[in-house]
This record gives C-alpha cells, sequence and structure tokens, in this order.
C-alpha cells in the first residue's frame, strides 16, 4: 500500500461526545491517519449539521448504515480504511458487524456489546473475514503498560500470587444522571448499558490490565455488586474475588461513587521474588519492590538492560516511539500508540491479505469477548450473594 494517510470514519461523536475527542486526536497524531467522515448522531439532520461543525473539514452522513454503503462506490483512496465506534455501548454491535460485513476494519469503544451473544457474533464474524479489529483498552497503550507486561510475563517476579486490579472514581456518587447529563445518563440505563454499570464501563478496563499484564485468565469468580446511589437501575460500585488459572488470586474491583476519586486506575502484581505496582494518574514509571532490597523505580526513558534485575530488553518494545523522559506521555500518548499499532496492521493486511492481531499491542476480540464473559459471569454470581461462578470456556 502507498504512503497515503489511512482514512478513518466516526460513528458517533457528536453533540457534545466525550471520547471522540481523545481519539481523533490520537488518530491524527503521526500525520499518517486522519478523519474523513463521520456519522455523529442518531438523528440525521443532526448528524449532518454537527458534521458541518467539525473542527476541520469531514464528509458527513445522516447515519452510519448510509456512511457504510456510500463506500463501495468511492475510489480506492478515498474509502474508508477503518471506523472508530465511539457510540454508548447498545450502539457497539450494529455498526461493528455492519462494518465488518462490508470488508471495513474497525477500532470500537469498550464494552465490546450489550451481551455476550453480540459478542460471540462478532468474534465468528472476525475470525471467518480476517478483518482487523481492536477494542479501545486504553491504558495498555501505556509504555509503561508495555513494560510492566514484558517484567510479570517473563518471570522476573518470580510466580504470580496475587494481583489487585482496580479502578476508583467519584464521578457518580450522587445522582448526576437525574440532571440529564449526557454520559451519566446512558450508562446508568440498562437498554444502554448493558447488564451491568460500573463493571461495564470501567471494570472492563481493571480486568483488562490484570490480563495483559499478567497473561492469566480469571477462571472462577465471586462478586459482589452494589449500589450506593439510591434510584439508580445499576451497579455503582463492585468488588470481585477471582481464581486465575495459575492458581493465584486476584482482586477486580471499582467505583464510581468514591468521592474525590478522578481515574484511579492501577494494578498491584505480588509474585514470589517482588511486587510490581502501577497507576495510571502517574503513568510514567512503575514501582518494583524486591524481597530484603530498596524499591526501583523505573522511568520511561530511563530503563536499561542488565541491571541487576532486568536482563535482556525486547528490542521492539524500546523502540517504541516515545519523547524523552520528563516531557511526560500520559492519556493522548496511549491512545495515539494504540491507533498507531493498529494502523500497522492495517497496512500489513492490506499488503499481504492477513495479519495476526494477538492482543500484545492492543486489545483484539477475543479480549473484547472476555469483558463481555466477565461481566456476565459477575452478574450471575452477584444475583447469588457472591457464589463461587465459573467463567464461560473461551471460544
Ligand atoms: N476507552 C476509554 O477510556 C473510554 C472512556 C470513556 C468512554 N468509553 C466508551 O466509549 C463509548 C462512548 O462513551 P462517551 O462517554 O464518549 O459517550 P457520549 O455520550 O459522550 O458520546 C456518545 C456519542 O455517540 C452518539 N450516538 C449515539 N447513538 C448513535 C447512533 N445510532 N449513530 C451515531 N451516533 C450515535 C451520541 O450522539 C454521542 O455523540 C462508550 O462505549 C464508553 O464505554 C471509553
Amino acid at each position: 500500500m502507498d504512503k497515503r494517510p489511512l482514512n478513518v470514519g466516526l460513528i458517533g461523536g457528536g453533540k457534545g461526545a466525550f471520547i471522540v475527542h481523545p481519539h481523533q486526536k490520537a488518530i491524527h497524531f503521526d500525520g499518517t491517519r486522519r478523519v474523513v467522515a463521520g456519522a455523529l448522531f442518531p438523528d440525521p439532520k443532526i448528524a449532518l449539521e454537527e458534521a458541518e461543525k467539525w473542527p476541520y473539514p469531514i464528509q458527513g452522513y445522516g447515519s452510519y448504515d448510509e456512511m457504510i454503503a456510500a463506500q463501495a462506490s468511492l475510489p480506492e483512496e478515498k474509502r474508508l480504511d477503518y471506523v472508530l465506534i465511539v457510540t454508548p455501548n447498545h450502539v457497539h454491535y450494529d455498526p461493528a458487524i455492519k462494518a465488518l460485513k462490508a470488508g471495513i476494519p474497525v477500532f470500537c469503544e469498550k464494552p465490546l456489546t450489550v451481551n455476550l451473544k453480540q459478542a460471540t457474533d462478532l468474534v465468528k464474524m472476525v475470525r471467518k473475514t480476517g478483518i482487523p479489529f481492536g477494542v479501545a483498552h486504553t491504558y495498555l497503550g501505556h509504555w509503561t503498560s508495555r513494560f510492566s507486561r514484558f517484567i510479570v510475563r517473563s518471570g522476573l517476579l518470580g510466580e504470580v500470587r496475587w494481583v489487585d486490579s482496580y479502578y476508583i472514581q467519584g464521578w457518580l456518587a450522587t445522582r448526576l444522571e437525574a440532571s440529564g447529563q449526557k454520559q451519566a445518563s446512558w450508562r446508568t440505563d440498562p437498554k444502554k448499558s448493558g447488564a451491568a454499570g460500573c463493571i461495564g464501563d470501567i471494570g472492563t478496563h481493571a480486568l483488562m490490565q490484570l490480563r495483559y499484564v499478567t497473561g492469566l485468565e480469571v477462571t472462577e469468580l465471586s462478586a459482589q455488586l452494589e449500589r450506593f446511589v439510591p434510584g439508580r437501575a445499576l451497579d455503582d460500585h463492585f468488588t470481585i474475588y477471582c481464581r486465575l488459572n495459575n492458581g493465584a488470586r486476584a482482586l477486580v474491583r471499582a467505583s464510581q461513587i468514591c468521592s474525590g476519586h478522578k481515574n484511579d486506575l492501577g494494578i498491584v502484581v505480588c509474585g514470589t521474588k517482588g511486587t510490581l505496582r502501577w497507576r495510571q494518574e502517574e503513568p510514567e514509571s512503575i514501582t518494583i519492590s524486591l524481597l530484603g532490597q530498596p524499591d526501583r523505580i523505573y522511568w520511561r526513558g530511563c530503563v536499561t538492560a542488565n541491571d541487576g534485575f532486568l536482563k535482556d530488553l525486547p528490542a521492539d518494545l524500546m523502540a517504541e516511539p516515545t519523547i524523552p523522559p520528563g516531557h511526560p506521555e500520559a492519556f493522548h500518548d496511549a491512545f495515539a500508540r494504540l491507533h498507531r499499532c493498529f494502523e500497522a496492521d492495517i497496512r500489513k493486511w492490506k499488503a499481504t491479505g492477513k495479519v495476526t492481531i494477538d492482543g500484545s499491542k492492543y486489545a483484539n476480540i477475543d479480549d473484547g469477548w472476555m469483558g463481555i464473559a466477565f461481566i456476565e459471569t459477575c452478574v450471575k454470581s452477584a444475583a447469588k450473594n457472591g457464589a463461587w461462578t465459573k467463567m464461560p470456556k473461551k471460544i
């Protein structure tokens, strides 16, 4: 494929939407991808008006059906190379399956769908077609998440015994949805959010961080889903005790009612030799604590091989584009790293007709499926007051 920038179409993103904006910055980050089109709102008239108001010229469409159908009649260089789905959870499945049917790669927000049947359909479709599909688990895009994964998976902490993976927020500590606030309204509505509130919204990030960093899978869990704010239809706080497939134990927990907390996502991994700690609110470093030794704090950009703890370091990890340490990378850089890696896979797929998306650079379709399987298993367990409940077998 030539070096023309990839064309991206937005599904969702009009009228005060949130997550489209970090994404569109990340899409433009390297100059090799650009947003060219959008179906930004459910009402066709407003969708076109919102496209007109977009800060740079894009082709507006009245609906994602129209945008997808229009692709077939465009010359190759004008067609969409991928769509980005940034709609509420109940509008992920339909545009995703339609884009895949039209042969268009998809980068979709999490949680993948609102139920396991939809997630299973998507997995089957992606496997059948081989079309690139990514899920936007933002925090995998931090260099320090990549580095944590390398440390834990290469056994430098010994055998993993315990993991605490958490995401604590406070923005729903009051009944914000009663004021009509856009993001709170659909997140607390089971028809739009799915069977779970907090757990689908941010619990899936905590689960993904655990799976990405450790490579371990939850086999069985005991879940308490709580609703602290009176009148709220879905959980706003949960605690899940998990058994992992190597015999280790883990807590996956999240809250949206812990007043004062912002986006306190973090992970603690305890192995037989030491512990790793990482927090996304300070995402540029990780702390390693080894038995009987002073703590080691590793900053992105200040990591060298064979330092008494680290051994050889993978070239691709060290080569990931970065700015010098001390110029902080954060949320937008993480998003950009995901889109950069997705772009590389699309270019490979276009050039060779196939690509393996293994989840090492961004969450893949199987990771998306696992998030939904986790939600459904938690809901079942919580309905039986936390009874130990097995996760479904991977498909
Ligand atoms: N990865 C992350 O860190 C992260 C952070 C926030 C949100 N999210 C996810 O992103 C998605 C969107 O969340 P948000 O907070 O940006 O929501 P939002 O309510 O701010 O934006 C949703 C947008 O989708 C549009 N929309 C709804 N139905 C549509 C349709 N049929 N056609 C076209 N547009 C339609 C809405 O008009 C709005 O513009 C959710 O799935 C959420 O879970 C992920």
